[in-house]
């Protein structure tokens, strides 16, 4: 029920940003399609289900849960040469940051990587990174997937931008810092700051839900009709 209250500060919140991203790539035609949703503690788990086709949906099926969503598009990521790619992050209903990507050439996983990185809202991420993780694949021994990192540590101190905790595999003897000891997975941290975060310092915010969106882009044609006859002068 969370989940139905929600779509409607969202879908107002894109409307804005679609409004915002026509300035920015100004003469390029725009279209930002969802591909992937999910919202935490909602029990998908964000980068298998991500990969995977099995939570595929088709976009005509209305009667669905739409909350979470996968779009049956994503199986043809690797057709579509020129894109752009986009992941937000959403808190009580509005947008909170957000990352573009070239997504040319990409496949589901390699666009999201810091050389393709375009445009970021945390000023001090770039693609000129020099943490030692920007992958989907995070570090999978803790399933920590949609990982920035700054620097790896084995004492709780690490700092990092973002990273989605995922249910952990059953089973093992895992030893979890403070903050990765949740209930409700996955859970989307992120740094609040304009910068990165120490994670155990606390100053960090849970997201309700990160969205993957496309935009399949093309130069606009000039229209024949507007073309303005050559006049030479005598
Ligand atoms: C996904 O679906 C396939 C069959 O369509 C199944 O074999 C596989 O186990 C499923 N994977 C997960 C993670 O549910
Ligand atoms: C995606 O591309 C990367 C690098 O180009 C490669 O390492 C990875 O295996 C590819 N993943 C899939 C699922 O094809």
């Amino acid at each position: 029920m969370r989940v139905m209250v929600c779509l409607v500060p969202v879908t107002l919140v894109l409307s804005l940003v679609l409004a915002d991203t026509n300035i920015i790539f100004d003469n390029i035609q725009t279209n930002w399609e969802p591909m992937f949703r999910f919202y935490g503690g909602g029990n998908w788990h964000s980068r298998n289900d991500y990969i995977l086709p099995n939570k595929s949906m088709d976009d005509d099926h209305d009667d669905e849960d739409r909350a979470q969503f996968r779009s049956f598009q994503m199986e043809r990521w690797e057709n579509d040469i020129n894109k752009k790619v986009k992941l937000e992050l959403f808190d009580d209903g509005r947008k909170v940051h957000e990352l573009v990507f070239d997504g040319d050439f990409s496949n589901k996983t390699s666009w999201f990587s810091p050389q393709k990185l375009q445009f970021s809202s945390w000023k001090d991420l770039s693609s000129q990174f020099i943490g030692d993780e920007f992958s989907v694949d995070g570090d999978r021994d803790d399933d920590n997937h949609w990982t920035i990192r700054n620097k790896k540590s084995v004492t709780c101190d690490e700092e990092g931008w973002l990273t989605v905790i995922d249910k952990p595999r059953k089973g093992r003897n895992r030893c979890v810092c403070s903050y990765e000891d949740i209930d409700d997975y996955p859970a989307i941290l992120y740094s609040r700051d304009s910068s990165k975060t120490k994670w155990s310092s606390g100053n960090y915010g849970v997201a309700d839900m990160m969205q993957i969106s496309i935009n399949k882009f093309q130069q606009m044609q000039q229209p024949q009709t507007q073309a303005q006859p050559r006049r030479f002068r005598k």
